[in-house]
């Protein structure tokens, strides 16, 4: 299986101008191509982490210069200019008999044209792998390295109406790529900007002329943590302290800072919660918290040290505590649980592909695999990741590789998925390596 893996994983790779530069999403004779034969930034950071962990530098080496490039150019939709520094969701490399071109989108041919936010911050943890693992820091302190970086924060650290360190995003702007509630300030985005802090406060050139944009970031990095790890944090006891919130506090101090209202509790979470298990919950805004449990995004929290050692403990209980949802027949679900009904038909505009307990809306995908394996191994609780690797090995290269899973117990291949998902080979490749090289887990995380 691992032989098929690297074989197909090898046959995903795209080349420019006689250069291996990225993996295509997928290989799938069988679908239409749709955007499928490009390299999506968000999905090749995965095939970068297998390659790293497996001392093949040179593409993900190749990669980062071509987008430095792509991230100058300038992009719009209809007549508006869009904000300089992006870092396209994907690129397309067109080939004809005496040209080769490479076609980026930023957003403005995507579905619904939603603004692809992660890229720039995968992006910059693919940076960060791959100086952690050649250890060349002369890379990020490259002059075009720098500007990249730079542009990077000028965006996320912009001052405008905010009054939290989180990063205000509209809906679909990460991997979950439609409407699906996941606006506001979504788990997963908050992840990737701190990760992408790490990474600045690491590879900024300590002079005089960068001295307070380092300590802007800083700063930020202490903000967002206290944020986070005080107010997206839910176990059992801030789920009954939240049970029990007064509403309406006009003061500084208030407790219910949000004016979260405890009927806006759903009543599936109170079964969730045990006692020594917690998570980040989706989002948190306004009267709103995002109860949903979303795996990338809490796993993301664990690499990066954004939750505490506590904290990372506990999530890592909560996975195995609801294995049979989370895992079930095949690792792992995006998002738990599926909205359904109204909430469906509002929050997704009624989108037929996002149906209950499919695709992002609580569909389970493969690809999770990666950050899974890398969490347990960082918290060296590794008791289960054997077991949850041979379930999936159970049926992964037989269905040939799907995209995602659907189903309350992760059952049913995907409705719509892909076959030759290039992220649901990687992510298996990279759990194995993992598991079989433990010390390398470094080059996917932080320190806190
Ligand atoms: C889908 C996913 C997105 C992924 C892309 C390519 O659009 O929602 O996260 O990057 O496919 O695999």
């Amino acid at each position: 299986m691992l032989d098929e893996a690297w074989k197909l994983l090898n046959g995903s790779v795209a080349e420019f101008k006689g250069k291996p530069v990225g993996t295509l999403a997928a290989v799938d004779k069988t679908t239409a191509d749709l955007n499928y034969d490009q390299v999506f930034v968000r999905d090749f950071a995965v095939s970068a982490f297998a390659f790293l962990l497996n001392n093949e530098d040179e593409i993900v080496r190749n990669f980062l210069e071509l987008t430095l490039e792509l991230q100058i150019k300038q992009h719009r939709m209809d007549c508006f200019v869009a904000g300089k520094g992006i870092m396209p969701a994907s690129f397309k490399i067109s080939k004809s008999a005496s040209e080769e071109e490479i076609i980026p989108d930023y957003g403005e041919k995507a579905i619904a044209k939603v603004a692809p936010v992660d890229s720039v911050f995968w992006w910059m943890y693919i940076l960060r792998a791959y100086v952690k693992k050649t250890g060349d820091l002369d890379f990020a302190h490259r002059k075009e390295c720098q500007n990249a970086i730079k542009l990077i924060l000028e965006l996320a650290l912009t001052t405008r109406f905010d009054m939290f360190p989180t990063l205000l995003v509209p809906d679909g702007s990460f991997m979950i790529d439609r409407r699906m509630g996941v606006y506001g300030y979504p788990l997963e985005i908050q992840a990737l900007f701190y990760i992408s802090l790490m990474t600045a406060r690491e590879f900024l050139i300590n002079n005089s002329e960068n001295k307070s944009l380092i300590d802007l970031v800083i700063r930020r990095i202490g903000h967002l943590k206290y944020h986070l790890r005080k107010y997206f944090w839910l176990d059992f006891k801030k789920l009954n302290q939240i049970y029990r919130y007064q509403i309406e506090e006009y003061e500084e101090n208030a407790l219910n800072q949000f004016n979260v209202f405890p009927a806006s509790i759903p009543s599936w979470v109170y079964n969730w919660l045990s006692d020594n298990d917690g998570y980040f919950v989706g989002g948190l805004g306004p009267s709103r918290m995002d109860f949903r449990f979303f795996t990338a995004g809490n796993l993301l929290s664990v690499l990066g040290s954004l939750a505490d050692d506590k904290q990372a403990q506990s999530i890592m209980k909560l996975l195995l505590n609801h294995e049979k949802e989370l895992v079930g027949e095949m690792p792992l679900k995006l998002c738990y649980p599926a909205l359904k009904g109204v909430e469906w038909e509002l929050l997704t505009g009624f989108d037929s592909k996002n149906i209950p307990w499919s695709y992002h809306n609580g569909g389970s995908w493969p690809f999770l695999l990666w950050s899974f394996a890398a969490a347990s191994i960082k918290l060296k609780s590794t008791k289960h990741l054997n077991e949850i690797i041979s379930i999936a090995e159970k049926r992964l290269a037989s269905d040939h590789w799907p995209e995602y899973y659907d189903g309350v117990h992760n059952k049913l291949i995907g409705k719509e998925a892909r076959c030759y998902q290039t992220w649901t080979i990687a992510g298996y490749l990279v759990a194995k390596t993992l598991l079989k090289e433990p010390h390398k887990i470094g080059i996917l995380t932080f320190d806190e």
